[in-house]
């Protein structure tokens, strides 16, 4: 237990201290792995059951790790038994109670849709591999979705990775962009998700970033690479703009020399 909590500490922490979690922005689950999932054997329920707004059979049974809503990242490390709590869904999929935290009272996060459905496209096309979801505010990545004219995923993919050498490496499918979308809503969890069976981070126009990975470091890392390469970008566009940049066959030699599997299509 103690080791799952200082997990989840570390990773808000670094999120806190990167400046993208101001307030109660942000939130984070982890789906439980078969030893985590066995810590809360034996817990009884301490709520009742809440329908959930859509059947998730693909992730009926599991157990997350997830932030409370309006809890601010920044207490995890003093207080993670009231800013994060352990839910588990039922048979179906169809309902979840809580089994520990949110202390005294609270809930999950109200990205739940986003979460939960985009666990389901995770836990797919990853073969079971995947387990952390993160979405978070990192500044300079929501300054470009204004900064920048007729943006898309083709056009924000490569931007990213002109921009930082190193990103065609850590997310080879690109980024995927979502233009506004009502927080919280269905709508944004149902997009996110699709956009997640797709790529390993999304982005949600004027508002912030998604990421995935097998555990916590490894979407934090992707959402961190992708926020370094955003900060670039800005610094050059106010230093008057590019005066060169990587080529499309530099980018193609990259990935080529790190083995990286690069969706072509973003190249067209
Ligand atoms: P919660 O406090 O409900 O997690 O919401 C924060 C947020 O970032 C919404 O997009
Ligand atoms: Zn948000």
């Amino acid at each position: 237990m103690q080791k799952l909590i200082e997990e989840i500490k570390k990773t808000s922490s670094d999120m806190a201290r990167r400046g993208w979690a101001e307030s109660n922005g942000g939130n984070i689950s982890l789906r439980l792995n078969k030893d985590q999932f066995a810590l809360f054997d034996g817990y009884s329920p301490k709520s009742e059951s809440f329908p959930l707004p859509v059947s998730m059979p693909e992730i009926a049974g599991e157990r997350f790790l997830v932030t409370g809503t309006g809890r601010f990242l920044r207490n995890i490390e003093l207080f993670p038994e009231k800013n994060t709590g352990v839910i588990e869904l039922d048979s179906q999929g169809a309902s979840y109670r809580l089994l520990w935290g949110y202390e005294p009272q609270g809930a999950p996060t109200s990205e739940l849709p986003a979460h939960l459905l985009s666990h389901c496209s995770i836990k797919k096309k990853t073969n079971n591999q995947s387990f952390a979801f993160i979405h978070t505010h990192p500044t300079n990545l929501i300054a470009l979705t204004y900064a920048v004219a007729n943006l898309d995923t083709k056009s924000l993919s490569k931007l990213l990775w002109q921009s930082h050498a190193e990103c065609i490496v850590v997310f080879p499918a690109g980024v995927e962009f979502l233009p506004w979308i009502m927080a919280g809503s269905m709508d944004l969890g149902r997009a996110t998700a699709d956009a997640i069976s797709l790529r390993n981070l999304v982005i949600w126009q004027y508002h912030g970033i998604c990421g995935c990975g097998r555990n916590l470091d490894e979407a934090f890392g992707r959402i961190d690479v992708a926020e370094k390469a955003a900060e670039i970008c800005l610094k050059v566009m106010a230093a008057g703009g590019a005066k060169q940049t990587l080529t499309d066959e530099q980018l193609r030699a990259i990935a080529a020399n790190f083995r990286c599997e690069v969706d072509q299509r973003l190249f067209e």
